[in-house]
C-alpha cells in the first residue's frame, strides 16, 4: 500500500535543503521497497505572499491526508514586521496543532568527526547522545487567554501556561518508551518550585513512571537543567519537558554538538504520523546560494523512515551514509574546521555525496 508524503520546502534555505533530502528519500524508497507518493504545498512566508495565509487550508488538508510531512524552514526578515498571529511561524504552529503533533523528538548527537566544533571541551561532549522530548501542542505556546490589552492606560501582555493531566501523561509515555529503548534514564524538567502547572507535571510524570520500573526517573528544575547541560551534558539520556522549556533546552543541547546544521527532528502524533524538519532555521542570508548544509534535513528523512514509515533499515542506511561522508572529510562551510584537511562542498554536492555513500 502506498504512503503519502507531503513536502513543504518553505522559506530561505528550506527549498535548497529539501530538494536534496527528497532525492535521498526517493533513493532509499527505491532500495528498500517503500511505495511513496510525494506531493508539495506552500507554508510560511511564501504561502503568505501567494495566498495571504502562512498555512493555507489546502496545505493543512494535504498534510492531514499524509503519513509524513517533510518541512524545510519558515520565516525571514521580509515577514518580520507582521503581527504575531499572521507570521510565517504560525504556519508551523498551525501544523503542529492541526495535526496534533504533541511529541517532538530532538536528538542532540555528536558526530565524532565534528567534535572540535562544540563550544565545550572535547572530553565533555565525546559520544554525546541526548534525546530531548518536548511537548509540542500545549503549554504556554497555546494556552488561553493570551494577548495584549490596555489596563489603566498602559498595555499589558499575557499568556497562559496550562497543562491537563492527559497531555502530560501521553508525552511522559512517549519519553519513557524511548528511554526504555535507549539508556534507560529519563530526566523530567520542570519549575515545580514556583509554577503549579509544573507541580502537576511532576506528579503525573511520577505516576506514569510506576508503569516503567525499568527506567530510572529523575526530576530537575529548568534553570539547573540549563546549567547541567553545559556543565556535564553526558549525565542526560532522555529529557522530557514542556513546550517552552523544550524550545530553549533543545537549542542549548544543539549547540553542545557544535553543529546546528546537523540536527534533525520529528514531531509525532498518536497514530505515528509525523512532521520531520531540521532544527535549524531558514538562514535567509545564504538562501538559494547552494551553501546550506542539507544533512539535518537528510537525517530528518532518516527519522521519518524510522518513526512513520516503519523502515528502520532505510533509516540506518541514511545515518551510516552521512557518517561515511563526514569520515571522508566532506563538509559544507558551516561544519568545516578553520584549518583542516577537508573538502568544502555546496548543498547539492553534499547531497550527491550522501547518495553515493548510500550505494
Ligand atoms: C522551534 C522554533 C519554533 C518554536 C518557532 C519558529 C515558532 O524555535 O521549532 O524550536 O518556538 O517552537
Ligand atoms: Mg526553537
Amino acid at each position: 500500500m502506498s504512503q503519502r508524503i507531503l513536502v513543504l520546502p518553505g522559506d530561505g534555505i528550506g527549498p535548497d535543503v529539501v530538494s536534496v533530502a527528497v532525492a535521498v528519500l526517493e533513493r532509499v524508497a527505491d532500495r528498500h521497497g517503500l511505495d511513496l507518493v510525494l506531493d508539495q504545498a506552500l507554508v510560511g512566508g511564501r504561502a503568505i505572499d501567494e495566498t495571504g495565509s502562512p498555512l493555507p487550508p489546502e496545505t493543512l488538508e494535504k498534510a492531514r491526508a499524509s503519513r509524513a510531512v517533510l518541512l524545510g524552514a519558515v520565516g525571514g526578515p521580509k515577514w518580520d514586521d507582521l503581527p504575531t498571529l499572521s507570521r510565517p511561524e504560525r504556519g508551523l504552529l498551525g501544523l503542529r496543532s492541526g495535526l496534533e503533533l504533541f511529541a517532538n523528538l530532538r536528538p542532540a548527537t555528536l558526530f565524532e568527526p565534528l567534535a572540535a566544533a562544540s563550544s565545550l571541551k572535547p572530553e565533555l561532549v565525546a559520544n554525546l547522545d541526548i534525546l530531548i522530548v518536548r511537548e509540542l501542542t500545549g503549554g504556554i505556546y497555546f494556552g488561553e487567554p493570551r494577548g495584549i490589552e490596555v489596563v489603566n492606560n498602559e498595555r499589558r501582555g499575557f499568556n497562559t501556561y496550562v497543562y491537563s493531566e492527559h497531555e502530560i501523561d501521553r508525552i511522559a509515555r512517549v519519553a519513557f518508551d524511548l528511554a526504555r529503548k535507549r539508556g534507560g534514564r529519563l530526566c523530567s524538567v520542570d519549575k515545580a518550585n514556583v509554577l503549579e502547572v509544573t507541580q502537576l507535571w511532576r506528579e503525573v510524570v511520577t505516576q506514569v513512571g510506576k508503569d516503567y520500573p525499568d527506567v530510572t526517573l529523575s526530576h530537575m528544575y529548568v534553570d539547573n537543567a540549563g546549567m547541567q547541560l553545559v556543565r556535564a551534558p553526558k549525565q542526560f539520556d532522555v529529557v522530557v519537558t514542556g513546550n517552552m522549556f523544550g524550545d530553549i533546552l533543545s537549542d542549548v543541547a544543539a549547540m553542545l554538538t557544535g553543529s546546528l546544521g546537523m540536527l534533525p527532528s520529528a514531531s509525532l502524533a498518536a497514530d505515528g504520523s509525523g512532521l520531520y524538519e531540521p532544527v535549524h532555521g531558514s538562514a535567509p542570508d545564504i538562501a538559494g546560494q547552494d551553501k546550506a548544509n542539507p544533512l539535518a534535513t537528510i537525517l530528518s528523512v532518516a527519522m521519518m523512515c524510522r518513526y512513520s514509515l516503519d523502515a528502520p533499515a532505510a533509516a540506518d542506511a541514511i545515518e551510516s551514509a552521512v557518517n561515511r561522508v563526514l569520515d571522508e572529510g566532506i563538509r559544507t562551510q558551516d561544519i568545516a574546521p578553520p584549518h583542516g584537511d577537508v573538502r568544502i562542498v555546496g548543498t547539492r554536492a553534499m547531497g550527491q555525496a550522501v547518495l553515493d555513500a548510500l550505494d
